[in-house]
């Protein structure tokens, strides 16, 4: 089996979103041993950010007169397909920044959906595969919070991964990561304690839950 990994997090020393999913992904591993984790890092090795539009205007243009930047656009866009047509699962570990998508996951997603295989109105690649998506936020915008409403990344990660890339999604969500690290926050220490915790096991739970489908599902 294999478990394509993205991280999004602009670091690795302190990054939740990677601690939430290295946990889904040891536990992943402890049920299906032989699975091969293949990582793309989007965070701290960002792709190009004129790659986008030199993939989209290299689809619209004949190949022949194709300029080099376009083709090699084109290719990186290529290359992520194939890793996600080649993988059987996925993980993707995204936080919030500025009550919006992460731009390099943003970057990521229109880069994938430039290739034809991902193209709208076409079967995808991804399609009717598990993943996990981690997200994390600073703050708490879950219902009856007074910033409800204010995490515009999660719907629409949900919106691309679920309906658009049509993979059977599992959302693991861990709020307040800022509290400990932002004093205004520390009326929330306790609440955040037990956010924490329950993330870490929903964490554990689902990376064990999906290598058991998966493994169910290679069996038959
Ligand atoms: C530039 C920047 C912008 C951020 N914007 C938000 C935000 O709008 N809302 C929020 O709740 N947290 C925000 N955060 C906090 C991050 O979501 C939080 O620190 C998260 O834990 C980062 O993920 P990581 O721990 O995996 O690196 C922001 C952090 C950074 C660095």
């Amino acid at each position: 089996m294999s478990l394509l990994r993205i991280d999004a997090s602009i670091r690795h020393e302190g990054s939740t979103s990677r601690a939430l999913a290295d946990i889904a992904q040891a536990q992943w591993l402890d049920t299906a041993s032989t699975t091969q984790i293949v990582q793309r890092e989007i965070g701290t090795t960002p792709l190009p950010n004129d790659a986008w539009a030199q993939a989209i205007t290299s689809g619209a243009t004949p190949g022949e007169e194709r300029t080099p930047e376009q083709r090699s656009a084109s290719s990186l866009a290529a290359t992520l397909v194939d890793e996600l047509a080649e993988a059987e699962a996925y993980l993707f570990a995204v936080p919030l920044y500025n009550f919006g998508v992460s731009q390099h996951f943003k970057s990521y997603v229109d880069l994938v959906i430039a290739d034809p295989r991902m193209s709208p109105g076409i079967t995808p690649v991804t399609a009717g595969k598990p993943g996990v998506l981690v997200t994390v936020q600073g703050g708490n915008y879950s219902p009856g919070t007074p910033r409800e409403g204010w995490d515009h990344a999660t719907p629409w990660m949900r919106r691309i991964l679920e309906d658009v890339w049509q993979i059977d999604l599992e959302v693991v969500t861990r709020e307040f990561t800022l509290v400990g690290v932002n004093p205004a926050l520390d009326a929330f220490t306790d609440a955040a304690a037990g956010l924490k915790s329950d993330a870490e096991q929903r964490a554990h739970r689902t990376g064990r839950e999906l290598a058991e489908r998966q493994l169910q599902a290679a069996s038959r």
